[in-house]
This record gives C-alpha cells, sequence and structure tokens, in this order.
C-alpha cells in the first residue's frame, strides 16, 4: 500500500491527464497537433508519466455534451468518464497515483464509497477522489431534476456526503446516519479501505463555501492563479478554518501550472504565443460560459473587455501558473515558486501533450532532485 509523504519539504507533482484534445488552452493549433484520445494513447500518455516520474495524474470529469463548437474542435473533449478510465489506467502502471474527479450533487455516498474502496484496493493506495459539486446548469437535466442546487447549498450537501463516504470507508459496524440529505445505514462490503490511510480527497473549492469544505475534508487544495498571494492567503485561510473543524493535520497546496518546454531560450514562449492567437472564440465563449455564467453574461464580459484581451484571459490560461522556458528556466520557476507559495505539490498541464512532450520535463525533475525538492519513484512510496 502507498503511504503519505511524509515530508512537507519535498513536492508532489501532478500531471494534468488529456481529457479533451486541449484542457487549458482552448487553441485550435494545440486541437489538431495532440494525438487523437485513443485506448492506445491514454495507455502511452500515463505510461510516459509514470517513465518521466509524475507523482500523480489528474483526471478532470464533466457529464454535459452541451458545447457543442468545443466538441466540434476537441476543446476540453473528448472526456472518458474518470473513475472507469482510472480504473484503466491502473491496469498498465505499477506506482502512479491517479486522482479522479466525480460529482456529489446528482449522486449517492454509497456509490462513491464502493467505486472509490474498489479503486483504492485494486490500484494499493494509488486512488484519490476530486470532490467537484458539479456547476453546469445543462448537466442537472440528465439526472432528471429542473435546476442546479445553488452554490453554498451544494457544499453543504458534498460536506455531508463526504463525511457518509467517510464513514463507510471506516467503520466496520453498521451505519445508521439520518442527515439533512442523505439517509444511510448498512455497512459497506469489503473491501473497505479502514481507519488507515484512507483515500487522499482533494478539492479545488476557491469560494468562501468551497474552502470551508476543503478545510474540513481535503488533504489537497488545487488553485489556479498566478500570484504567491492567492497561494499563501488560501493556506492561512485554510489553517484557520481546519482549526475551526478540529484539524490537527494541514490541506495541502496545489498551484495549477501550464508549461512549454523547449531546448533553446525563447522557443517557449513563441510557442505559447501561437497558441493563445489561435484560441478559439466560439468555444472560448461556451467554456467560459459555463464557469462563469451564462453565454450572455460572458458575451458581454467578451465586449467589454474587448475580444481579444478577454479570449487571452479566459482561453489562454492568464490566471495559472506558466511555466514556459528552458529545462534550466522551468525548473527554477518551480524552486522558486515552492519557497514563495509554500506549495505542496503542482500540478501541471502541457497543452501539446505527446509522450514526447513529458519526456522534456525529465532534466526538470533531476534538477529538482538536485535541489532537494522532490524524490524519485524509486526512492519513495507515496503518490502524493
Ligand atoms: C484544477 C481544477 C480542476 C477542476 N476540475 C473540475 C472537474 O473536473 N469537474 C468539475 O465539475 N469542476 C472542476 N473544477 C471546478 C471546481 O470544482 C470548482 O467549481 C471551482 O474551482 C470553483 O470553486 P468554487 O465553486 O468554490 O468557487 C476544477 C477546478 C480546478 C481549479
Amino acid at each position: 500500500m502507498k503511504e503519505r509523504n511524509p515530508d512537507p519539504s519535498k513536492l508532489s507533482i501532478g500531471y494534468f491527464f488529456p481529457q479533451g484534445q486541449t484542457d487549458l488552452i482552448w487553441s485550435d493549433e494545440a486541437a489538431r497537433r495532440t494525438p487523437p484520445i485513443t485506448r492506445k494513447v491514454l495507455i502511452d500518455m500515463a505510461q510516459a508519466a509514470e517513465a518521466v516520474g509524475f507523482d500523480s495524474l489528474f483526471l478532470a470529469d464533466t457529464w454535459s455534451g452541451h458545447q457543442r463548437v468545443s466538441e466540434q474542435f476537441g476543446h476540453m473533449s473528448p472526456k472518458h468518464h474518470a473513475p472507469l478510465l482510472a480504473m484503466g489506467l491502473f491496469g498498465v502502471t505499477e506506482h502512479i497515483g491517479i486522482i479522479s474527479t466525480f460529482h456529489t450533487t446528482f449522486h449517492q455516498p454509497a456509490h462513491v464509497a464502493r467505486m472509490g474502496a474498489t479503486l483504492h484496493s485494486f490500484s494499493e493506495g494509488r486512488w484519490a477522489w476530486n470532490v467537484v459539486t458539479g456547476y453546469s446548469e445543462p448537466e442537472v437535466g440528465l439526472f432528471g431534476a429542473s435546476s442546479m442546487v445553488e452554490h453554498d447549498e451544494r457544499y453543504a450537501m458534498a460536506d455531508e456526503f463526504t463525511s457518509v463516504v467517510k464513514r463507510l470507508w471506516e467503520e466496520t459496524e453498521p451505519v445508521d446516519i439520518d442527515g439533512k440529505y442523505y439517509r444511510v445505514t448498512g455497512r459497506l462490503k469489503e473491501p473497505r479501505p479502514g481507519t488507515a490511510g484512507r483515500p487522499l480527497i482533494v478539492n479545488a473549492g476557491a469560494s468562501p463555501a468551497g474552502l470551508n469544505y476543503a478545510a474540513k475534508h481535503a488533504d489537497l487544495l488545487v488553485l489556479a492563479g498566478n500570484t504567491d498571494q492567492i497561494f499563501l492567503d488560501a493556506k492561512s485561510e485554510l489553517d484557520r478554518l481546519g482549526k475551526e473543524h478540529g484539524r490537527t493535520d494541514k490541506v495541502g497546496i496545489s498551484p495549477w501550472a501550464v508549461s512549454i518546454i523547449r531546448d533553446n531560450e525563447g522557443e517557449a514562449e513563441e510557442e505559447y504565443e501561437r497558441l493563445a492567437s489561435t484560441v478559439n472564440e466560439a468555444a472560448a465563449i461556451e467554456l467560459a460560459a459555463d464557469i462563469l455564467g451564462n453565454i450572455d453574461s460572458v458575451k458581454k464580459m467578451f465586449d467589454k473587455m474587448g475580444k481579444d484581451e478577454a479570449i487571452r484571459l479566459l482561453g489562454a490560461a492568464t490566471v495559472n501558473i506558466h511555466l514556459m522556458g528552458t529545462p534550466d528556466q522551468v525548473a527554477e520557476k518551480i524552486i522558486a515558486l515552492k519557497g514563495s507559495s509554500e506549495m505542496d505539490s503542482l500540478l501541471i498541464s502541457f497543452p501539446l501533450w505527446s509522450p514526447q512532450e513529458l519526456a522534456r520535463f525529465t532534466p526538470v525533475l533531476q534538477r529538482l532532485q538536485d535541489a532537494g525538492i522532490w524524490t524519485p519513484p524509486e526512492k519513495r512510496n507515496y503518490s502524493w
């Protein structure tokens, strides 16, 4: 069984696995230049990430196919259902951790408890659950509901949901829970994770309700953002709220970065500019509308800011940490960020993903190891 990283001075490095031709930069050129998402390509990517030494893979997930332009051009599409993809990838990897997303709002805790217990047992402790409540209005109809549950109430549901899942994992005797949202009695069939080494819980809540959820339940918080202050503020808020929830351990922080690595100075930045200038405007409006609100409000924002600026902001990952440069430059940025942001983990997207692009990260990891902030797989027994 995998353990948890015992040394906070060591970073774990997650790879944002392709769940679409593009994920963070909705560039038509990136969608064209990345390999088609087939079984073989997905297996090759997982095995390449493991061979390079990444600690974990992060599998995002959403349910609804209402975003027609994005689907047509491959922006955040196609997406395999994350826990099922995780199971397939566990069969072809040996040590890499896999964080898979699963939504709470329209499901039952026993589904996740059973699914997670199986993934945890089969992978020998390599599975983590990225808890999301879901935010997309069109998603609700798939589950027979007429409207999305209000934001903070979704987190209240997720709080109760997660408490039930943890109890089903941990308790050896039948539970009898009569909560506000969930009524659960009985005992989960083996395998159960038990109290020692339950699956890692990850969350990306950035709102006050989201942070409060993370402070109570999560082990790791993934955050978009491009300044140290965002990460430091989240960390101190998590510490404060964690104490209120009676926690003695700390919630780790994982900034979400985007990276292009090239051998010669300036080449990675040029590549990024090419991608930023080929962001698909219609897809950016669709995807941003999902994240920020309705399409009309996002179109207004596009008008107000100016189209080019809005596309850059929303479609070119300007709100994420940028790791563009030579291997030395990227390693220096990560080492500096580790010091200034006190991050515990780092999640990286490679917009021009392929096994060869991942291999470009090998010399970066070597430098991080030399700097004493990262441990290679053969010398660790943890994924996070
Ligand atoms: C790195 C990262 C990955 C995310 N992955 C997903 C995902 O796969 N599915 C999803 O529905 N939401 C995903 N989200 C969105 C979060 O669940 C959440 O809605 C968002 O961070 C806003 O948090 P808030 O509602 O607390 O403000 C992700 C967010 C981040 C930063």
